[in-house]
């Protein structure tokens, strides 16, 4: 039998069901945290008297040797090693002889298989809360540049109130905040070690969990060896914070469609960024934003196939968790590729001032700021809002707008209307004048501002 396992089979395995159970297709993407858990563990067997030192350090050598030889692309692995442990173990016999049947002492695959996920989620972690800070950067420099830049905000896709760019690009920078904080916390419990609770009972051999774990930088051991390698929630933990981050995206890609549209043209999307029609000449697809969009569906699909996987498993490891690794890896790659393209992608759009101030100004956006009038001239808010709703009524009956209406019209609807209502119905004055904390005036988005500041690193 050619199979590590094979004392026990007096067959072959059907070939069928070795591709069927395989897995070394996609965990190959693993080999280099598995070398690197295997070599903490052969340390603490020879530290700790389990091996001699002197195997321990030819297996440390010959996991090194394998994984330059990965690196140079040297190494090809087989279908018929089931899997990327057992592939490199294989691998490490052919390089140093049997003395290498000596690594997989006092460990299983499956708590093997579990600190591999571990050290590759922490990695991609980290790396993924580096993309989410690039893109609250680029959300910044843009911010920065219009603070005073005006366009209609909306409630219901309805023109509500006027309100600065930058502040409604902000929104999205709180939003991506609390996606890096969520996987920042993640980390915590990304960051216990599974290795040493060997196939689900412990081990008989007097291994030091504690030495491992410091090795490959894990705060904790799993307390319990059962959780440890049936636990996969730190997996759907990010499978879950990446649904989150794709649906923020998806948002702003949203409005991203709808702003560069004909009907809009609040934005232009750099040319980079866009494609054209094989048929329409003249047209300008924001594609990216389409597929971000489109995207955010694969990604909430890996979160449901995960749960799914794992609801009603027994304890401990069964083969079902094998199928926690492709959703996993492409939940990473899209995350990946949709951050890297969504930075430059901001940062290079740009936006139409004039279009966005054209919009302000054919609207009745400024009708609230009638109201507040009113209402610091005494008039109770509800009496108040009726009224306007009057004026709003008469001006679209007479085709004007809330700065078109002379004094005398305002004062038929209430003696309380003076000449001062034109200033404050001035756009810039009504986003101007939504100075309450956190609100869209100018001096608040600037305040804003420089406290985003504070969360780029
Ligand atoms: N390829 C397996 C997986 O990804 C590794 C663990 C296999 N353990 C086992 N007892 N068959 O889950």
């Amino acid at each position: 039998m050619s199979k590590l396992w094979g004392g026990r089979f007096t067959k072959e395995t059907d070939k069928l069901v070795e591709e069927f159970t395989a897995s070394i297709t996609f965990d190959k993407e693993l080999a280099s945290e598995d070398i690197e858990g295997s070599i903490a563990h052969v340390q603490m067997l020879g530290d700790c008297g389990i091996i001699a030192i002197e195997d321990a350090n030819t297996i440390k050598e010959g996991l090194l040797t394998i994984q330059q030889k990965i690196n140079n692309g040297n190494v090809e692995f087989l279908v018929e090693h089931e899997d990327i442990h057992m592939n490199i173990e294989k691998l490490l016999i052919d390089e140093i002889g049997p003395v290498g049947g000596k690594l997989h002492t006092g460990r299983s695959r499956n708590d093997q298989v579990a600190t591999d996920m571990h050290l590759y989620l922490r990695k991609q972690t980290k790396s993924i809360i580096g993309l989410l800070n690039d893109v609250q950067k680029a959300i910044m420099n843009q911010a920065k540049d219009h603070i005073d830049t005006i366009l209609p905000g909306y409630t219901h896709l309805q023109r509500a109130q006027p309100i600065s760019f930058a502040h409604h690009l902000l929104a999205y920078f709180w939003m991506l905040e609390r996606d890096k904080e969520r996987l920042q916390d993640s980390l915590k419990r990304i960051n216990w070690s599974p290795l040493g609770a060997g196939a689900l009972a412990g081990t008989t051999f007097p291994i030091d969990r504690q030495q491992t774990a410091e090795l490959l930088g894990f705060d904790m051991v799993y307390p319990n060896s059962m959780d440890a390698v049936s636990d996969r929630d730190f997996i759907v933990e990010f499978l879950s914070h990446a649904s989150l981050i794709m649906t923020h995206i998806s948002r702003l890609s949203e409005e991203l469609v709808i702003w560069s549209s004909q009907e809009f043209q609040f934005i232009e999307l750099d040319d980079a960024f866009c494609t054209g029609s094989s048929i329409m000449p003249q047209k300008k697809n924001p594609d990216v934003p389409e597929l971000l969009r489109a995207k955010t569906g694969r990604v909430y699909g890996n979160l449901v196939g995960l749960l799914t996987v794992l609801k009603g498993l027994p304890l401990a490891y069964n083969k079902d968790m094998q199928e926690d690794k492709e959703g996993m890896f492409d939940t990473v790659a899209t995350l990946d590729g949709s951050l890297r393209l969504l930075a430059p992608m901001i940062l290079t759009m740009t936006v139409n001032k004039d279009k966005m101030h054209q919009a302000v100004s054919q609207d009745f956006s400024n009708a609230t700021d009638i109201a507040d009038y009113l209402v610091t001239k005494g008039l109770p808010f509800r009496q108040a809002h009726e009224i306007i709703g009057k004026i709003v009524l008469y001006a679209i009956n007479n085709q004007k707008f809330l700065l078109g209406l002379t004094i005398e019209e305002y004062q038929q609807f209430s003696p309380l209307f003076k000449e001062d209502i034109y200033e404050i119905l001035q756009p810039k004055n009504v986003v101007g004048a939504r100075n309450s904390q956190g609100g869209t005036g100018f001096q608040q988005v600037k305040n804003q501002l420089s406290f985003a500041e504070q969360f780029i690193d």
